[in-house]
């Protein structure tokens, strides 16, 4: 498994799911020996499928953990444990709340906060974890594109390491192994088939790994990231029926003029997002009839008073990116 240099793209068109799921599993096997190993689950396409590869190789050596960071959407950590657990496989919840929190406290910076999210997650979550297990591996759903963008300086995907020249034994005292950095995410998907993942998995909308801490504009705070995470859930139940690619809600740092009851209300904005694409490396905003936009509008500003003004993006990527941070 390549993990530092030289990786290969394996292609959709080349992709024999049945011989790579039998390959990395002999490899994660090889390299993990009779030792054990850890990965993080998040309930995405590429960590769901690293959990069933691993679980496949290492069976009850490997320990799942999903890492309750307090930036997923609602209801998500114990939809994503409960799903798992009925396949048979056991997963701990570990609550990193008050770590990634106190973590982001005061930043505005984009790139800081995703350092600040890819430090507590290694450092401060998973070294710890590892430390009082023993454990030597962690395994992780890095893929080529974060590899791809993230060396191409677009933005730090949260979960680049050793392509970066971290040697992750020295600086977190494990090993990551990456089996799927070969893989783009329609690749991802189909290996996620084969290995007999359900359909709401292969198929699940992308997520952004530093979760909605990516869609929030300036600091980060338990506060902001419920206000994105309601609009969220109101803007994934009326978009569900498109076939977008993606579709988000972004938390604005500026208060704008408003009006509630008659007056003046400074409140909060939210930035809708809908993007048409294939592979998230470019994209475009998905023509929305208006009267979808209007219900939204009117949703997000009724049931969330706090909020005063809703637009949407109109540009497509690039020059803009899918999220925001
Ligand atoms: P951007 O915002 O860079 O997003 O245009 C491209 C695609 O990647 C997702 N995304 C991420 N996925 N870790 C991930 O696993 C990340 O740090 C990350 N940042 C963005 C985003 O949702 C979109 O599908």
């Amino acid at each position: 498994m390549k993990t530092k240099d030289g990786i290969r793209e394996i292609r959709l068109e080349e992709l024999n799911a049945d011989e790579f799921i039998r390959q990395k599993v002999g490899e994660i096997s090889s390299a993990v020996g009779s030792d054990l190993a850890v990965n993080a689950l998040s309930g995405g396409v590429d960590s769901s499928t690293v959990t069933l590869l691993a679980h496949r190789a290492l069976g009850d050596r490997l320990k799942t953990y999903f890492i309750e960071n307090g930036l997923m959407r609602e209801g998500e950590p114990q939809r994503v444990v409960s799903f798992f657990r009925k396949l048979g496989i056991k997963v701990e919840m570990v609550d990193a709340r008050k770590q990634f929190f106190s973590a982001l406290k005061g930043l505005t910076d984009p790139e800081e906060k995703r350092e600040a999210i890819t430090q507590t997650f290694y450092r401060e979550v998973f070294g710890k974890l590892v430390k009082e297990s023993g454990v030597k591996f962690l395994l992780h759903g890095t893929i080529y594109t974060d590899v791809e963008e993230t060396l191409a300086g677009v933005k730090r995907q949260h979960n680049i390491l050793e392509q970066l020249g971290i040697d992750t034994q020295k600086e977190y005292g494990y090993t990551v192994l990456e089996p799927l950095v070969e893989l783009r995410k329609p690749a991802v998907r189909k290996v996620a088939k084969v290995l007999g993942l359900p359909q709401e998995i292969y198929e699940r909308k992308p997520f952004p790994g530093p979760a909605l801490a990516a869609r929030v504009i300036g600091k980060v705070t338990p506060e902001r990231i419920e206000t994105v995470r309601k609009a969220t859930k109101i803007v994934e139940e009326e978009l569900a029926a498109t076939n977008a690619f993606q579709y988000l809600a972004i938390l604005h740092s500026d208060m704008v003029t408003g009006m509630r009851k008659g007056r003046r209300a400074y409140g909060s904005q939210i930035e809708l997002r809908c993007w048409d694409s294939k592979d998230a490396v470019t994209g475009k905003p998905t023509r929305l009839p208006h009267d979808i936009m209007e219900k939204l509008a009117d949703r997000i500003t009724s049931e969330m008073p706090q909020v005063v003004s809703v637009t949407y993006n109109i540009t497509r990527k690039p020059p803009s990116t899918i999220e925001a941070v």
